[in-house]
């Protein structure tokens, strides 16, 4: 690897590899089949402090950087990429979010719990008419005394089901664009926050994906995130933080796709000798080892921007923007170098490359990256 590692970002990596072979691994094809949350195993990546990584220690978090972080979900993703999504979400949104934007009381109320992993946390921001676009956003939020009351229909909400806290957008000025929208911390079982669909997806089938539907939801003005009018900037600078972590998960996906893979194409004989010696396949390999290396190296480097705190927004969204395309085309491959097991569900590729898919969608998709690109290198917006 071209980037160098500190001893302990190594011993970080190392640990949770073990951990999610151990632990994650094997129960994830069954997961997939049943679409069970994996609730036991939060608890457990909780207690290893993997909920809240880059968390300061004194709101139980791990005081992590953000590569050690990187390096730690590509690890899950590698054995279960629903794991992996709510992990990412937790950590890169919802406590980044709160540590970056929340006052000392809504830490300690929020935070702390989420650092611990006794917590799930989701992310409110796409609504049925309102993905790519989100200044579009219907939801509002309308003062009441001390109060706000929020009504709006929030989809394909990573969580939505098991989360016991959501970060919500919605417009307290309709006529101010992006400026008009603020941000709530508001919890599930607050009245008027109802759980609506579930979708039923063709990947990360053990993370569940819901509508949630806020309707006469009252909640204390205390509770709104950051001051008004920030929570476009604080939904930004989230997904920044956010689609590093979704170039992470691409990565462990594609590590996964490629072993498995290579160890097919090491025992599968045909014309006399194993299929390794066709160059066919050897190029194959050569070329899907280079693309995760590549992707790997930008995700690195925007993780490292983040922590030196350098402005990182371009980088992340290169780094999504690789990997998730990276990921689809070496999952293909690996379905591909398998022949007609591949296709089958005996195969684990069959469900990464299902589970591959979204990755060029959620969290923005890759045309939304080549926007946020294009705009941050030529300093001006599209038309
Ligand atoms: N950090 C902080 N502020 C930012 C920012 C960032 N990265 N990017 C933009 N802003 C600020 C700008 O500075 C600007 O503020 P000022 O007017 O004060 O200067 C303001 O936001 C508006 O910026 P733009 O005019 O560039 O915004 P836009 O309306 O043109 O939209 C966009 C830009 C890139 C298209 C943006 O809307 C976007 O990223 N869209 C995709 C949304 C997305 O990724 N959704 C994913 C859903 S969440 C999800 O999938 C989570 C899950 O559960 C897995």
């Amino acid at each position: 690897m071209l980037f160098k590692l500190t001893d302990e970002q190594k011993m970080i990596r190392n640990m949770v590899r073990e951990f999610s072979r151990k632990v994650i691994a094997p129960t994830a094809a069954e997961r997939d089949r049943t679409k069970e949350f994996p609730a036991g195993n939060f608890k457990q990546m909780g207690e290893l402090g993997l909920m809240g990584m880059m968390v300061p220690e004194a709101y139980g978090g791990e005081s992590a950087d953000t590569v050690s972080y990187v390096l730690a979900l590509s690890e899950i993703a590698y054995s279960c990429a629903s794991t992996s999504v709510v992990m990412s979400v937790q950590n890169s949104i919802v406590c980044e979010s709160l540590n970056n934007f929340g006052t000392t009381k809504q830490k300690q109320q929020f935070l702390t719990p989420l650092a611990s992993g006794k917590m799930i946390g989701a992310f409110g921001l796409t609504e049925p008419d309102a993905g790519s676009d989100p200044v579009s956003q219907a939801t509002v939020a309308v003062k009441d005394k001390d109060d706000y009351i929020i009504n709006g229909t929030k989809r394909f909400i990573t969580s939505g089901k098991h989360a016991k806290v959501v970060l919500v957008t919605a417009k307290t000025d309709p006529d101010a664009g992006h400026k008009g929208i603020s941000c709530f911390i508001v919890p599930k079982d607050t009245k008027g926050l109802i759980v609506g669909h579930e979708e039923d997806k063709m990947g990360l089938r053990a993370s569940d994906t819901t509508d949630l539907i806020f309707e006469d939801c009252r909640v204390p003005a205390s509770w709104m995130l950051g001051k008004k009018g920030d929570g476009f900037k604080i939904a930004m600078s989230g997904l920044d933080s956010g689609r590093i972590g979704i170039a992470a998960q691409s990565i462990g996906v594609a590590q996964a796709a490629f072993d498995a893979a290579v160890a097919y194409a090491s025992q599968r004989r045909q014309f006399g000798v194993p299929v390794t010696k066709h160059q066919a396949i050897r190029f194959q390999i050569a070329d899907m080892a280079t693309q995760i290396e590549a992707a790997r190296q930008l995700m690195l480097s925007a993780a490292s921007m983040k922590d030196r705190k350098e402005p990182y927004t371009k980088e992340a969204s290169m780094a999504k923007l690789f990997a998730s395309e990276m990921v689809n085309e070496v999952t293909a491959r690996a379905i591909q170098m398998h022949g007609g097991y591949g296709f089958t569900k005996d195969y684990v590729v069959e469900r990464l490359y299902r589970d591959a898919r979204v990755f060029t969608i959620y969290e923005g998709t890759s045309e939304i990256q080549r926007i946020v690109i294009s705009n941050n290198i030529l300093k001006d917006k599209r038309k």
